[in-house]
């Protein structure tokens, strides 16, 4: 059974899984207004892993007899001022999920919960990539510039990421 302030703590960051998911939507649709498929795709998977992963909490806590709770999500900002913009928004999010992350883990070893210890271990190694992924990318469009050419052949190589 899970203990209330883990399950509270848990509720939360289902929350915080979907704004995630919202807030890259909405870069999604910026990108598409900008005539940038590759890089609105790539965001349209980002946004449904972030699905994902609140669907992981969502049955953690269920499967160990606690409560979902859903709560309000914020609005996203609906522009942004580049592509470059965007994604370096993007990387200061993840490095704030990070620390959710990292709170989370303390929550669950002050509680003592050693199933939530470890189901947290998968995100922990997940907001390596996650903060990795989208760095990447705000290091190659550092490197592009105001270079159109550059841009979209940046936007074909974010094309390949499969599953949008
Ligand atoms: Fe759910 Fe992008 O971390």
């Amino acid at each position: 059974m899970i203990g209330k302030k883990v399950q509270d703590a848990f509720n939360d960051q289902i929350q915080a899984e979907l704004y995630s998911a919202y807030l890259y939507l909405a870069m999604a649709a910026q990108f598409e207004d900008m005539n940038l498929p590759g890089f609105a795709g790539w965001m349209r998977v980002q946004a449904k892993e972030e699905v994902a992963h609140a669907m992981k909490f969502y049955a953690h806590v269920t499967e160990r007899g606690g409560r979902v709770t859903l709560q309000a999500i914020d609005a996203p900002p609906a522009e942004w001022a580049s592509p470059l913009a965007a994604f370096q928004d993007a990387f200061k999010h993840e490095q704030k999920v990070t620390a959710l992350i990292d709170g989370l883990v303390r929550t669950a070893a002050e509680a003592g919960d050693n199933a939530a210890g470890v189901f947290l271990h998968w995100f922990v190694t997940e907001q390596v990539e996650e903060e990795a992924s989208v760095d990447e990318v705000v290091q190659r469009l550092k490197r592009v510039k105001d270079a159109p050419h550059a841009l979209l052949m940046v936007d074909r190589e974010l094309a390949r990421r499969g599953g949008a």
